[in-house]
């Protein structure tokens, strides 16, 4: 016993001159503070080591106490001791702050960027909502033009004149080379608004289908070809569409247009992507309108 206090005060000296030797330095200034932290440091070592003797004595000389229960495992008995008060509040207490923390602490309660994110988003387009609850057809065209340059133009071409025939001319409603191609494979890109599609082969006579792709193609105007009888039933005597049954191929109404932002398509040329879900409906109807607009300046 005195042996291991006169060992723990050679060891606190120990310390305390380690600790000195690679800090002392920093308190020779006179400044309180660093001395007053110098004083903590060797406090601790000393709080320290004697709290370990304590305990290493109590290990050796403890003896145990209480009633012995009555199983014996192979010879090892068990004491009916009670669980320490001080132990069972802090174990019922960390599991009450579990429960507070899980369900009201961290992490509903807590700041997230994905939150913070989506916030923002959904107060974004409440603003957008609101400062173009109801845009004039030139608010419409300018924001469909600024939309275009950016989503549509890389394909379309900024002119909207396509690019070397990857995608389509947007100032021309439909070319002829397109609507035979149509006529021969028929088309099924717009199942939400047009559900039955365009057959194939609804037409088999090459002239008739010259014929027709001319007069399709150039807008509907002069004398219309006998053969155009099979396409009015569901385009339209005049071309421009029937709602559910066959879109308008005079000009780009909303429908179309909405139907091929919605979609996507495949056409001879190539695919375009859909914008589902990247364009709001005011976006979506600004489009249609700068895309209109561009015919009429042909
Ligand atoms: C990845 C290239 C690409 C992008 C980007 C793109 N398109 Fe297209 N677009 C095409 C292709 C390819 C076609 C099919 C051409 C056809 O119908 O013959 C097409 C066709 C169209 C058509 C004609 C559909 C029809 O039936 O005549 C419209 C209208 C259109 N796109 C509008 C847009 C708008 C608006 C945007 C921007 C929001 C856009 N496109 C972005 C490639 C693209
Ligand atoms: C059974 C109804 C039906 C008949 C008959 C029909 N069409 Fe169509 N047509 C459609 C539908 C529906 C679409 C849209 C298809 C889609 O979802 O891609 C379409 C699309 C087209 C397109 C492509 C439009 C575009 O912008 O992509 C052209 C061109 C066309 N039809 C021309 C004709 C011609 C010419 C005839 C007559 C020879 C004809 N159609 C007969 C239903 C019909």
């Amino acid at each position: 016993m005195k042996s291991m206090v006169i060992g723990g005060i050679i060891l606190v000296i120990a310390l305390m001159a380690g600790t000195y030797f690679v800090a002392g330095d920093a308190f020779v200034s006179g400044d309180y503070i660093n001395s007053l932290t110098m004083l903590g440091a060797f406090a601790i070592i000393a709080i320290t080591v004697f709290v370990v003797i304590k305990y290493i004595n109590q290990i050796k000389n403890d003896t145990a106490s209480g009633d012995l229960l009555d199983g014996s495992w192979d010879g090892i008995g068990e004491y009916s001791n009670q669980i320490p008060k001080g132990w069972g509040i802090a174990f019922i207490g960390v599991i009450i702050w579990g429960i507070w923390y899980m369900l009201i602490g961290y992490p509903t309660n807590s700041f997230s960027q994905i939150g913070q994110w989506n916030e923002e988003t959904l107060e974004h387009n409440e603003k957008f909502a609101s400062k173009w609850d109801n845009p004039s057809q030139e608010t419409l065209n300018a924001m469909g033009e600024s939309i275009f340059l950016v989503q549509c133009a890389p394909c379309h071409g900024v002119d909207a004149e396509g690019i070397d025939g990857k995608s389509k001319d947007l100032t021309i409603r439909i070319l002829k080379s397109s609507v035979q191609y149509v006529i021969r494979n028929g088309s099924y890109n717009f199942k939400s608004l047009y559900p039955a599609g365009m057959p194939s082969m609804i037409l088999n006579d090459a002239n008739d289908i010259d014929e027709v792709s001319s007069y399709v193609a150039g807008g509907f105007k002069g004398k219309q070809p006998s053969s155009y009888m099979v396409c009015a039933g569901c385009h339209g005597i005049d071309g421009k569409g029937i709602a559910f049954v066959g879109p308008n191929l005079v000009e780009y109404d909303d429908a179309l247009i909405l139907a091929v932002l919605e979609n996507g398509k495949k056409a001879n040329i190539g695919t375009m992507l859909s914008f589902k879900g990247t364009l709001n409906p005011t976006q979506e109807k600004a489009l249609a309108v700068y895309i209109r607009n561009l015919g009429d300046t042909q």
